[in-house]
């Protein structure tokens, strides 16, 4: 399929996953075969740049299919595994924990399970330079003051949500899979990224949508939680620099070197709005007039923020975008690519936001 590396990505259809296979794929450094279950936040159609291209495959499936998996493994003898397929929005985790147990958990031991078995079969040179690469959040180190310092890779586990619980476990069961079998591993915990293709549920997206429809652009409590923002692309570069030159056994911090609170954010997005659509400007106060608070989520983070400087250090990677370049950037493409933005607003979209914003 390839003449170079071939990675097996595993939640490849989704935000972060489809960024980096399109990178990697239309980059020609590798071929991908993308695994994916299609959730409601998975979408082939981020991937509809690829087709008829040689050096991807697409297979639908769940990571917690451990005959799919070995099929895959032995048909593709892949180079190493990028597992990005998990559930990963706060707010159903919080609506409905079972998801995320089911998938960030048990379906990934599935996935290392079956990993193992096969990697186990590999001649010595191969099995030494094959990596299981997951990716993981900020958010399993729970929630900093005002003024605590950034989480490093030292940094207790102390997940506050059902989702970052579930990541918890999964980082967890990735590590012992090393210290137990020998199992080349890698973990990343990033911090939130933004940019193309984020399923408008998270809140970037969903003020974009929001604003240019006029509908209100709801914020949590009083809007000053933290978090440190990462645009995507720079987070996909940090891994690719991982899987070619990083420790196994070893944990990786990402971040953004980017803290802003959500107000901060949301006020700078209305900006953007306000100078790519001053015609559709709504009132005098411009899109920021949308802003609306309400009712926080239970355990809501306060802040979160990363140092980055394992990988800086090891690895030579820093973020390249600010977050106002990034931002518009990521608004540009929401305006450029209605089509994506209406066919992602399904019934499930409108009935998660009846659930969590009508009476809210
Ligand atoms: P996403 O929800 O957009 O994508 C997740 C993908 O995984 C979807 O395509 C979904 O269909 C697929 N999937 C879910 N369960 C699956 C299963 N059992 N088998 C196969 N595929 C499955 O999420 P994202 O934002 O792209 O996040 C990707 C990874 O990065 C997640 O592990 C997440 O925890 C982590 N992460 C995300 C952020 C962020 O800000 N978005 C930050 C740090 C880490
Ligand atoms: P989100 O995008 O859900 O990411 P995470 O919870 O993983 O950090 O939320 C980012 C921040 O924005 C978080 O502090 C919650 C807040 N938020 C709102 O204020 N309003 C919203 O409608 C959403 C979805 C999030």
């Amino acid at each position: 399929m390839h003449n170079g590396k071939l990675y097996l990505v595993t939640g490849g259809a989704g935000f972060i996953g489809s960024c980096f296979v399109l990178g990697l794929v239309k980059g020609g450094r590798a071929g991908v075969v993308t695994m994916d279950k299609l959730t409601y936040s998975g979408n082939p159609h981020n991937l509809d740049s690829l087709a008829g291209n040689n050096r991807h495959r697409f297979a639908p499936g769940d990571i917690g299919d451990a005959v799919l998996v070995s099929r895959l493994l032995r048909a593709h003898e892949p180079d190493g595994i990028i597992n990005f397929a998990a559930e990963t929005h706060v707010d159903r985790s919080i609506a409905d924990p079972a998801p995320f147990v089911q998938s960030n958990v048990a379906a990934l031991c599935t996935l290392l399970g079956a990993s193992l078995e096969w990697w186990k079969t590999l001649p010595p040179a191969k099995a030494a330079t094959f990596r299981f690469l997951h990716i993981s959040t900020d958010e399993v180190f729970g929630s900093l003051g005002p003024g605590d310092p950034a989480f490093t890779e030292e940094t207790p586990y102390a997940p506050n949500s059902p989702y970052s619980a579930s990541k918890a476990a999964s980082d967890h069961f990735v590590r012992a899979f090393h210290e137990t079998y020998g199992l080349p591993v890698i973990i990343t915990n990033c911090s939130n990224n933004y940019g193309p293709r984020q399923f408008p549920e998270k809140l970037i997206p969903l003020a974009i949508i929001n604003a240019l429809s006029g509908h209100p652009i709801p914020i949590y409590g009083s809007g000053e939680n933290i978090r440190d923002w990462l645009y995507v692309e720079d987070h996909c570069a940090a891994l690719e620099l991982i899987l070619e030159r990083g420790r196994p056994g070893q944990t990786y911090n990402i971040g953004g070197k980017s803290e802003k609170s959500n107000l901060e954010v949301i006020r700078t997005l209305c900006a953007l709005l306000d100078e790519a659509r001053p015609e559709r400007k709504p009132g005098s106060a411009g899109h920021a007039g949308l802003i609306t608070l309400v009712k926080d989520r239970p355990g809501h983070d306060f802040r979160y923020a990363i140092n980055c400087g394992k990988i800086e250090r090891e690895l030579g990677w820093h973020p390249a975008l600010s977050f106002e370049a990034g931002l518009r950037r990521t608004l540009d493409w929401y305006l450029n690519n209605r089509a994506w933005l209406e066919q992602v607003q399904s019934g499930e979209y409108r009935r998660w936001l009846e659930h969590n914003y009508q009476n809210r």
